[in-house]
């Protein structure tokens, strides 16, 4: 796969100004982009429908988890606004996923992803809301019932992906966000990764947010993540 297709910018702002100087600044260099439901909720579905026109793709961050009927209703909105993937909560069972895989089946470009356990999330918070597996076989459990249901893929942290590469096989997606770069700190990210080291176990994409976004130049950080793409690693090593 072509590095600079694997890099999914995270939009996450509050209005279309900010996100549209991030995309400009960003130029051809960056040509996926993640909107989450912040930036849809402030900014709304015009601008994901800007995006598409310029050419990039988008991934739609819905993170749904409803009832079957109304997530296949999302779905279909989404995949109307052109979009490249969309998200689904693979907590809220198997019906749920096929409502969305099936409603993703009238857009052929139009990727299910299903959302396993949350990055932020430790063994102890899976515990407060009853659940007394690890991260890792919740994880798992998870990913199995999304491929069952016939998700296209999964969204995992980078510590979960070689183990969700080898349960789930080499077609399917796996995208990981909760990435930063050698030396970067993310109190909130239980369990990060670098983008390399992602990709060297398996990842299909990285999600980088705040590390670009946030940077004095984000062109120059999305090389630096780029850079080290190129450079994959083999699995395990920094
Ligand atoms: O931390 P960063 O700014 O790179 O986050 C980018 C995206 O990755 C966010 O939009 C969020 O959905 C996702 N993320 C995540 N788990 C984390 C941190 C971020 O799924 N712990």
């Amino acid at each position: 796969m072509d590095p600079d297709n694997q890099i999914i910018v995270a939009l996450d702002c509050d209005n279309r100004p900010t996100a549209e100087d991030t995309v400009d600044r960003l130029g051809d260099e960056c040509s996926f982009y993640k909107v989450g439901l912040e930036l849809l909720t402030a900014a709304g579905p015009d601008f994901v429908k800007h995006l598409v026109a310029r050419g990039k793709k988008v991934f739609l961050d819905l993170k749904l988890f409803e009832i079957p009927n109304s997530v296949a209703g999302a779905v279909r909105a989404a995949g109307a606004l052109g979009v490249s993937m969309v998200t689904v909560h693979s907590m809220g069972g198997t019906s749920i996923m096929t409502a969305a895989v099936d409603a993703a089946r009238a857009f052929p470009d139009l990727r299910v992803l299903a959302l396993t356990v949350v990055t932020s999330m430790t063994d102890e918070d899976l515990a407060d809301i009853g659940v007394s597996d690890s991260s890792e076989q919740q994880v798992l459990r998870l990913a199995r019932l999304a491929g069952k249901a016939g998700c296209h893929g999964v969204i995992a942290s980078p510590q979960d992906v070689a183990a969700l590469r080898s349960t789930l096989g080499s077609d399917a997606l796996i995208i990981t966000p909760g990435v930063t770069l050698p030396g970067e700190t993310r109190f909130e990210h239980a369990r990060p990764g670098t983008p390399r080291a992602a990709l060297a176990a398996g990842a299909s994409h990285v999600v980088v947010g705040r590390t670009v976004t946030r940077a004095p130049d984000p062109a120059v950080a999305f090389r630096l993540v780029q850079a080290g793409l190129r450079t994959a690693a083999p699995a395990g090593v920094e």
